[in-house]
């Protein structure tokens, strides 16, 4: 049967090469990643690999396990499975879990020793789990699976699984996105909204471990494996240049920035925006892009996206109680956790009777690892037409210097 009755309608099987299927679910609906907006929602890709031995490669959320049972029911019994191979254990991929080994009678479990310990804490010890090294080798029959251990991306479980015979690499969180789509495959998408969704989901998910990315994509190119097909468990399969994705993020993960400056503000009765304007001016007179976003109309990961690609942040905001806004507050711990490298920043802001937020707004610039460049500029209630000319000189000079960055 080629055809699956799912949700009121017909889907068809997707193969990646003979006997190798995506199983996995798509979650149009999806608003929110812990914290990370995800506007186009996301797919929990799981694959299904049929030779003499029958393996499934991750499972998916728990609330579309039914999809993913019916998928793998189209193809082959789950009983029939051999392996379940547990590439990553985050609740995206494993919410499944316990519901389907209850399925997969026969099947042992695979995965990696911290893996081991992570489903053992999530779903309970009831099973046998065989451990995995990096490096190790299982034969299906005609198709032999290589474990390559990724540890922290994206937890320290993490894996991926390389077919060798097929040359297809499942690459669990690596080199995904989150963006739910019809469609399966890169060539089937247009260029420009794939790198936006990489990129976003690189910048939002990845960006904190981008030594561990050179180092896996170093590995990668080290270890010679030719490679097809990129499967990630988010999003677009990577088919018709793997290595377009795989470039994108060593270009990511060296902090390739263009001439483009990120301007981050609240503002609480309109002077610290206009200071904003003044300085975005001054910005581009001096020959850079800007991107003015204003945190109470959008949300920290579309900034996290901008400011992946850019050489500068600035941030503005009023002094409250002594202190920035709680919304820039929120904003700079979430990038704090990032660890964005190779970024220059700056502060600027309007106070009434005493000043303080851009010092601690500095502050928390500096913990996450962002380059201060600039005197703080505050300036007291609302900017006169003298002070909003040095917000202008203000963003040329800053620009100047984020010139000077490579
Ligand atoms: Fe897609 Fe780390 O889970």
């Amino acid at each position: 049967m080629d055809l699956l009755f799912y949700g009121g309608s017909f889907i068809k099987n997707v193969e990646l090469k003979k006997g190798i299927y995506w199983v996995g679910a798509i979650d149009w609906n999806l608003r929110d990643f812990h914290g990370y907006k995800t506007p186009n929602g996301t797919t929990y890709n799981a694959y299904l690999i049929v030779d003499e031995k029958i393996a499934l490669l991750d499972t998916v959320k728990r609330p579309f396990k039914k999809e993913l049972v019916d998928r793998i029911r189209n193809i082959v019994d789950p009983s029939d499975i051999d392996y379940l191979v547990v590439n990553h254990v985050e609740m995206d991929h494993s919410g499944s879990f316990a519901d389907v080994t209850g399925l997969l009678k026969n099947a042992k479990i695979v995965s990696t020793k911290e893996g081991k310990e992570e489903l053992f804490k999530h779903h309970g010890t009831d099973f046998e789990i065989d451990v995995v090294e990096d490096g190790d080798e299982l034969s299906l029959g005609s198709k032999t699976l290589k474990f390559i251990k990724t540890p922290m991306l994206h937890w320290p479980d993490s894996m991926m699984t390389y077919v060798m015979e097929d040359k297809v690499i499942f690459t669990s969180d690596g080199f995904g996105q989150h963006y739910a789509s019809s469609q399966r495959f890169d060539d089937e998408v247009n260029e420009k909204i794939l790198y936006d969704a990489a990129g976003e989901y690189y910048s939002n998910i990845l960006w904190l471990y981008s030594p561990l990315i050179k180092r896996l994509v170093s590995k990668i190119l080290e270890m010679g494996i030719e490679i097809d097909i990129i499967a990630p468990d988010h999003g677009i399969i990577w088919r018709s240049d793997p290595m377009k994705i795989i470039n994108w993020y060593s270009e990511w993960a060296n902090g390739r920035a263009i001439n483009k400056v990120v301007l981050a503000y609240d503002t609480m009765w309109g002077s610290t925006e206009k200071m904003a304007k003044a300085i975005a001016e001054g910005i581009m007179e001096a020959g850079l892009s800007v991107k003015l976003m204003r945190l109470k109309d959008t949300e920290y990961s579309y900034v996290i996206k901008e400011l992946l690609d850019s050489k500068a942040l600035l941030i503005g905001t009023p002094t409250l109680n002594n202190n920035m806004l709680p919304i820039m507050g929120g904003f700079l711990t979430y990038l704090k956790g990032l660890r964005p490298r190779g970024k220059i920043g700056g502060t600027f802001g309007s106070y009434g009777w005493g000043g303080g937020a851009c010092n601690s707004a500095e502050e928390m610039l500096k913990d996450a690892g962002v380059n201060i460049v600039a005197q703080p500029l505050e300036l007291k209630w609302v900017p006169t037409e003298e002070e909003l000319k040095e917000c202008h000189e203000f963003g040329k000079t800053f620009a100047k210097k984020a010139l000077e960055t490579i």
